[in-house]
């Protein structure tokens, strides 16, 4: 029987949200953690809450501007983010994470470097103990000579499959391709994601290295635990 972890998704958004203040840009992540995430900070805007926003995709700027959530003015252009509240896929002890199931990694990555504080809301599914163990790695490349760079990555020791949507190479918000590689549980992730960022024609990993300030984790009666990387040391709290 699948799990589909609703209330813990629900549980991570809900402490998340509260983490918002006023006056703050807030980066908004993309699938479907953050949809619930913006849905919760649509209600605290409609109550009063002041904030301008940066969305990691298209479809969750769409969403924004549904719930009347502010871009910042420029967008997609952006400088400051203060505080990007965005889901994963995997994150292992070390709050790493793979993400990019959805395929906005590459914006979703602009905007957790440009950000203070990073805050990933996850389900218990998630964790893992090295990341890799049930998830590829989705990579973003430039479609020009993609099977080439498709047999340069197997050569790195990775199982190879390029995205589909509908029948077609799935195309992300900036026209690249995913592939999806599968190299198993890594234990040293960040020596994957340099080899792979040394290829011409790669353009982003969905590894995310050390970039997690705070890692929220929902749980199904509802609750949430948050495990703070950065700037504070590792403490735990149920909120
Ligand atoms: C989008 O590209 C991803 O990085 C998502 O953040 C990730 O896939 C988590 O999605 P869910 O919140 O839908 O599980």
């Amino acid at each position: 029987m699948s799990v589909s972890f609703e209330a813990s998704k629900k549980a991570a958004a809900r402490a998340a949200v509260q983490l918002v203040e006023d006056g703050m840009v807030v980066g908004l992540g993309t699938g479907s953690t953050s949809l619930e995430m913006v849905r919760l900070l649509a209600q605290r805007v409609a109550e009063g809450l002041k904030i301008q926003a940066v969305a990691t995709s298209e479809a969750m700027a769409e969403e924004a501007r549904k719930a009347n959530i502010v871009l910042v003015p420029g967008y997609p252009d952006f400088q400051r983010i203060d505080l990007t509240l965005d889901g994963a896929d995997e994150v292992d002890p070390e709050g790493r994470l793979i993400k990019g199931g959805g395929g906005a990694l590459l914006r979703e990555k602009l905007v957790a470097t440009a950000s203070t504080r990073l805050v990933i809301m996850v389900d218990e599914g998630k964790r893992v103990q090295q990341l890799g163990e049930g998830w590829a790695v989705p990579v973003e490349v430039v479609p020009f000579g993609w099977s080439g760079l498709q047999k340069r990555i197997e050569l790195l020791g990775g199982q190879v499959q390029l995205r589909q949507k509908e029948g077609s190479p799935f195309r992300t918000d900036q026209g690249h391709f995913i592939f999806d590689c599968r190299f198993g549980p890594m234990g040293q992730p960040d020596k994957v994601h340099a080899a792979l960022k040394s290829l011409t024609g790669v353009v982003e990993t969905g590894l995310f290295l050390g970039l997690t300030s705070t890692l929220v984790v929902g749980n199904e009666a509802g609750e949430a635990q948050v495990q703070h990387f950065y700037p504070a040391p590792p403490t735990y709290l149920t909120v």
